[in-house]
């Protein structure tokens, strides 16, 4: 067994953020299941959203964010983020994050700031079209030159231990972790009374995603196992534009592009977003994607088009070097030829229910970023928010969390008992296991994704009930892998969606069913909350 005063689950913004700023207060484990860089917040494009002008203001970026979130952003948690964006900007300068810049009108350097869909004025701080890949190296060289980190890498958080789960009737909380060693195939122990998620989203529980492979929604899972509350899941944000190509599946062409005026057409080239909604393009991502899902369903067409032939090939060259050369390779000049686009699976909107401070309903654990839901993005984020919320939040948390101490500091040193594995061998039917993995993310495709329905959620229930007893049968009676442990989290994942999809009986920023078309906010003006207990 080994303690640290702080592990962090989890490498992207959040987790890193997090970790530079405890390390000056102790030791720090970050657990992360690949390689670091492999993380969310490496794929971002577009941006980070952040008030830096003397023409935008902090109540312009809340009204933007409550506009988009539908009713069910807490205006206090807003203005909190929002507000204290700036300062965040500063640490990530200080971390030696570079934001792209140019001159104003007096030649005098400023930032260079995009616009996105939902946003009334242009506030998002980028770095070309890679700005995740640019926060993410720069804070990952950062841990590496600290000495108080240990970053374990290919370690697979397998579940949260508890006082619960050791038996101890009184004062629950989380006082560790079990994790899969990748390499050694052994589990480890590891001890600590503060314990952070920041484990990303879950868009991998969808067939067609923009996120990449490690997005399996372990966090979520691993919570919900320990007993944590779970809020708002069914509010999965839809990206209206995934490239739409046979070869390369899971590319995103940023809604910067929209930004910059590029307008969704149909194979004729005519804009047919505004008939949907007047700010056409650049409309809140749910009414954009329901807008391209109603399109290609009406016209039986595989895709519609993203065309920004307007701008000069320099300009889309030098703002979008990621985009335009990635399709360049598949044969699609961007400044000449419309892209193919598709809506696919983004953001998870809901997560492990939290205050503005990452804590959570269980003492010991805290959660920040994507897999939290603190409120920010109510039912539907706003563009770009989400990088603010990760890295403004790991920074409340650490507050939090440094005052926040067990009451009982006996179990500080508790001896917690190491993993058990039994009597189990191998798996030997890899095929199932892919074979189950295809089924889920195919199932929640089909049923639970930009429409839905009472009888598709309620057949999607039924089915991964199923999955969920075969997964369990697998995981008691084999040795445990990163590809089992990640089919165990998925079907709790794509369950928990399906259960607060279900129980929303109206339509509301990503959540629509045709059964119940309306926004009902006699009724539904509040969060969708799951607890076990
Ligand atoms: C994008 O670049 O379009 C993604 C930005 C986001 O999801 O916030």
């Amino acid at each position: 067994m080994k303690s640290y005063d702080f592990i962090v689950v989890g490498s992207g913004i959040a987790g890193l953020s997090f970790a530079l700023r405890a390390c000056k207060h102790g030791s720090v484990a970050i657990i992360t299941k690949k390689e670091a860089v492999n993380s969310n917040t490496a794929w971002a494009q577009g941006g980070i959203a952040c008030v830096q002008s003397d023409e935008d203001s902090f109540d312009r970026h809340v009204a933007d964010t409550l506009d988009a979130g539908a009713g069910l952003c807490p205006e206090d948690v807003v203005r909190a983020i929002v507000s204290e964006g700036p300062d965040a900007i500063d640490e990530l300068i200080h971390w030696g994050v570079e934001f792209d810049g140019r001159e104003n009108g007096d030649g005098i350097p400023e930032l260079d700031l995009g616009r996105e869909g939902g946003h009334t004025k242009r506030r998002i701080l980028h770095s070309k079209d890679t700005t995740g890949r640019e926060i993410e190296t720069k804070l990952l060289a950062a841990v590496h030159e600290s000495e108080n980190i240990d970053l374990l890498e290919h370690h697979f958080a397998i579940d949260l231990i508890t006082t619960a789960k050791l038996g101890f009737a009184s004062s629950v909380r989380c006082v560790g972790i079990y994790a899969l060693n990748e390499e050694t195939g052994k589990v480890r122990t590891l001890r600590s009374d503060r314990v952070i998620l920041c484990t990303g989203g879950s868009g991998r529980v969808y067939l067609y995603t923009t996120n990449p492979k490690v997005a399996t929604g372990d966090g979520v899972a691993m919570a919900w196992r320990a007993g944590a509350e779970i809020a708002n899941m069914e509010f999965v944000q839809f990206h209206p534009t995934c490239l739409y190509h046979h070869e390369v599946k899971s590319f995103l062409i940023t809604e910067a592009m929209r930004g910059e005026g590029a307008k969704l057409v149909d194979k004729d080239g005519k804009d047919f977003v505004t008939a949907y909604d007047e700010r056409g393009s650049l409309a809140p991502r749910d009414i954009v994607a329901r807008a391209i899902d109603r399109e290609i369903k009406r016209t039986g067409n595989p895709c519609v088009f993203l065309d920004i032939t307007h701008q000069p090939k320099a300009f889309i060259a030098e703002r979008f070097p990621n985009i335009y050369e990635t399709c360049l390779r598949l044969g699609i000049n961007a400044a000449t030829d419309p892209i193919p686009v598709v809506p696919a699976a983004h953001y998870q909107c809901g997560g492990v229910r939290t205050n503005v401070d990452g804590r959570t309903s269980l003492p010991g654990l805290w959660a920040v970023g994507e897999v939290a839901c603190t409120g920010l993005h109510g039912a539907n984020r706003l563009a770009s928010n989400s990088l603010l919320e990760g890295v403004v939040v790991s920074r409340r948390a650490l507050v939090d969390v440094l005052k926040t101490l067990p009451a009982d500091r006996t179990t500080e040193r508790l001896l917690l008992p190491e993993w058990e594995s039994g009597e189990v061998t191998d798996v030997d039917e890899l095929v199932v296991i892919y074979h189950n993995w295809d089924e889920i993310r195919r199932l929640m495709w089909d049923y639970v994704s930009i429409v839905r329905t009472t009888k598709r959620l309620q057949r999607a229930a039924t089915r991964l009930q199923n999955l969920r007893r075969e997964v369990q049968e697998f995981y008691w009676n084999f040795r445990v892998t990163p590809e089992l442990l990640e089919l165990r989290n998925l079907v709790e994942v794509a369950t928990l969606i399906v259960d607060c999809a279900a129980r929303r009986k109206e339509s509301r920023g990503a959540h629509c069913t045709l059964d119940y078309p309306e926004t009902d906010d006699r009724k539904w003006l509040k969060d969708t909350i799951l607890s076990r207990f």
